[in-house]
C-alpha cells in the first residue's frame, strides 16, 4: 500500500486513542509487529501557541516510524500552521486530520466529527492544511451525524479533490459514539466513491475480523483501537493471518515480557510516579482471562516503584501453574 509517497509494509494501523497512544505505547505496539503506528490526538491550537504539554506529545522515536500525527482544530489558519510545524519538526510521515472526534468538549469548538457537518469549514481546513505541507496527508471521518452516510461520502470525495492521500473510516455517527456496532457497509461504500486508499476500522477484535473487513468491504487496510489496548499483539497476529492464513496466539510467557517492556517504557518516558500511576490500569489490562487475573489486579492498584512494578509482574508469573503457562490466550 503507498499513501503519497510513503510505502506501507503491511496492512495494519494502530489507531489514534487519546491518552493512550502514547510514545511509549507506540513503541511497545511496533515493537509487537505494526506497519503504522498514530499518535493521540493533538490540538492544532496547543501547536499554534507553543504550549508545552501539546509540544511533548509531538515527541517520537526513529523505531517507531512511520508515524502519523493527528491534529484537531476548526480554525484554517492555525491548522494550517500546525501542519507546517509537524513538517518542518521531521517527526511526522503522515499528517492525519481528525474529523471523528465526539467527545463534547471537541464538538463544541465545531472539532473532530462537527466538521462532517460543515462541508465548508472542513474544505477551508483541508485547503489550508494541503497547501502547507507536501507530507502524505490523511483524515479520518466518521459516517457523519446521520445514519445515511451521506456527510461521509461527500467530504472524502471533497478531501480527493483537494489532495488528501488516504481516508480512514470508523463507520458509526456522531451521535452513536461507541454504542451499536460498527457498519461496515459504509466503508465499501466509501471504497467505492473513492480512488485513494481506504483504511476501515471499527469492531476488530481479531485476525479473522480483520479479514472479513477486507474481505467484505474492499478496503486498502485495517485499522485497530480498542482490542490493541489489551492486546497488543492483535496487529502482528492480523499481519501473519493476512500474510499465511495462520497466527500464533502469546504465550503468557510472550506477555509477561511485554509488561515488563511496557514498564520501562513508561518509567523511561513518564518518570517512576506518574508511570505508575498510569500502569497500574495499563498492566491489568493484559493478564485478561489468565487465572489470578484479579487478584494481581488489586495488588497493582498499590503500585508504586519501577522495581516493586517487575517483582509483582514476576511473581505472578511464577505462581501461574505449568498448564496456565502453557495455555495460549
Ligand atoms: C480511549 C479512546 C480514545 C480515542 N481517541 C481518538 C483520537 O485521539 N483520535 C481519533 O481519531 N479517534 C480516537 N478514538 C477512536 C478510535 O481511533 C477508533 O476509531 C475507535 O475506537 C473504533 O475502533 P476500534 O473498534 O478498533 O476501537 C478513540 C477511541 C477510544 C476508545
Amino acid at each position: 500500500m503507498k499513501i503519497r509517497t510513503l510505502d506501507i509494509k503491511g496492512l495494519t494501523f494502530l489507531a489514534p486513542l487519546a491518552g493512550i497512544t502514547n510514545l511509549p505505547f507506540r513503541q511497545l505496539v511496533k515493537e509487537c509487529g505494526c506497519a503504522v503506528v498514530c499518535s493521540e490526538m493533538i490540538s492544532a491550537k496547543g501547536i499554534f501557541y507553543n504550549s508545552e504539554k501539546t509540544l511533548t506529545l509531538l515527541r517520537s522515536q526513529p523505531e517507531e516510524r512511520p508515524l502519523s500525527v493527528q491534529i484537531f482544530g476548526s480554525e484554517p489558519a492555525s491548522m494550517a500552521r500546525a501542519a507546517a510545524f509537524i513538517d518542518k519538526s521531521g517527526t511526522a510521515d503522515i499528517l492525519d486530520i481528525n474529523f471523528g472526534c465526539s467527545v463534547k468538549k471537541v464538538v463544541k469548538q465545531c472539532s473532530g466529527v462537527a466538521l462532517m457537518k460543515d462541508l465548508g469549514l472542513a474544505t477551508d481546513i483541508l485547503k489550508a492544511v494541503r497547501g502547507a505541507t507536501s507530507l502524505p496527508f490523511t483524515i479520518k471521518i466518521r459516517t457523519g451525524w446521520d445514519r445515511s452516510g451521506d456527510q461521509a461520502m461527500a467530504l472524502a470525495q471533497t478531501a480527493q479533490k483537494i489532495g488528501v492521500d488516504a481516508i480512514a473510516m470508523h463507520p458509526r455517527t456522531a451521535t452513536q459514539g461507541f454504542r451499536g456496532t460498527a457498519d461496515w457497509s459504509q466503508i465499501k461504500r466509501l471504497k467505492t466513491a473513492v480512488d485513494i486508499p481506504v483504511i476501515g476500522n471499527g469492531d476488530i477484535n481479531s485476525p479473522e475480523d480483520a479479514a472479513q473487513m477486507l474481505d467484505q468491504t474492499g478496503c486498502d487496510a485495517v485499522m485497530v483501537g480498542r482490542a490493541a489496548m489489551a492486546n497488543p499483539f492483535i496487529l502482528s497476529q492480523i499481519e501473519s493471518f493476512l500474510d499465511n492464513g495462520r497466527y500464533h496466539p502469546p504465550a503468557p510467557a510472550e506477555i509477561f515480557k511485554k509488561m515488563e517492556r511496557l514498564t520501562t517504557l513508561y518509567v523511561d518516558y513518564f518518570g517512576e510516579e506518574t508511570a505508575c500511576k498510569m500502569l497500574r490500569g495499563r498492566l491489568s489490562w493484559f493478564v485478561k482471562g489468565l487465572p489470578g487475573a484479579s487478584g494481581f489486579r488489586r495488588q497493582l492498584s498499590q503500585l508504586e516503584g519501577q522495581k516493586q512494578a517487575i517483582e509483582m509482574i514476576r511473581s505472578y508469573e511464577a505462581g501461574l501453574g505449568d498448564d496456565a503457562k502453557a495455555t495460549v490466550n
